[in-house]
């Protein structure tokens, strides 16, 4: 297993019990989230059950804010051997149609969930490099299979999330860096989002080929799976986790 990574939003949803899950297995954790009381809150969980974590407040799309969560974590830990690019802008955005987006709006995400990702990795590159076995593991989404509508800069981000992390793992195989992307499909977490129905949550459920709805737990073990020594031969590679939705 990986022993030290950061985890970017891992303040809530999905981010948090990937923290939680990689703290029970013994890693050392550094929690990056603009919403630094939540990181705080999930520190206190991870301590409560003997594992280590640090909360930093940082904006994953600002490149000082990345530097300074990789310094902190080499202070903390000592060493960084993984990143989980995990933060996006999701469950607080709008659904509208592509040609309502407001020019900011549509700026703003691509900000966070794409530049995101590359400002993390290379703020984290000379530690990961210098590590024997690193990984980075991309949050992307099975949405870009779906191509969901009302959502368009979203989605957008996230099928340059995949691009992003192909091109990625070619550059820094060199270095024994694996950069894998991970989708996961509707994950139902303790955040309400408005932008699925009652209804909605149900016709997502029965299009799986799996008929329960998918968990955190769902995809934080396959996030543990991508930084473990297990998937020590898998790079550039795009894993879909959503109970069967759609086959690639
Ligand atoms: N929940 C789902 O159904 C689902 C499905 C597919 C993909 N995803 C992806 O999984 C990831 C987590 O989803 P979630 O449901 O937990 O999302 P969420 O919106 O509940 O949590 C996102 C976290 O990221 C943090 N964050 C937002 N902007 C940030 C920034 N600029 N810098 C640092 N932190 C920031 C937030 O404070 C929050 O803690 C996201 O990348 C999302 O796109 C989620």
């Amino acid at each position: 297993m990986t022993q030290s990574v950061i985890v970017t939003g891992g303040g809530q949803g999905i981010g948090r019990r990937i923290v939680l899950t990689l703290a029970e297995r013994g890693t050392s954790v550094c929690i990056v989230d603009t919403n630094k009381e939540r990181g705080a809150a999930v520190v206190d969980e991870v301590a409560a059950a003997g594992g280590r974590a640090i909360a930093v407040r940082g904006d994953v799309s600002s490149f000082a804010d990345c530097q300074a969560a990789v310094a902190d974590t080499l202070d903390a830990f000592g060493s960084l051997n993984g990143i989980v690019s995990n933060a996006a802008i999701f469950s607080t955005l709008p659904m509208r149609p592509f040609w309502e987006i407001p020019e900011e709006e549509w700026d703003m995400v691509m900000a966070v969930n794409l530049k995101g990702i590359w400002q993390m990795a290379r703020a984290a590159l000379a530690p990961l490099q210098a590590a024997e076995n690193a990984s980075i593991v991309n949050m992307s989404s099975s949405t870009v299979m779906m191509g969901r509508q009302n959502y368009a800069h979203y989605v957008g981000s996230k099928a340059g999330v995949i691009g992003l992390s192909r091109a990625m793992a070619r550059e820094l195989g060199e270095y024994n860096v694996r950069v894998n992307a991970l989708t996961p499909g509707p994950i139902f977490t303790e955040v309400p989002r408005a932008s699925v129905t009652p209804e909605q949550r149900v016709q997502l459920v029965n299009a799986q080929s799996l008929k329960r709805p998918g968990s955190t737990e769902d995809i934080a073990d396959v996030v543990a799976f991508l930084l473990g020594p297990d998937s020590r031969f898998m790079t550039g590679q795009t894993v879909n986790v959503d109970g069967g939705m759609m086959h690639i």
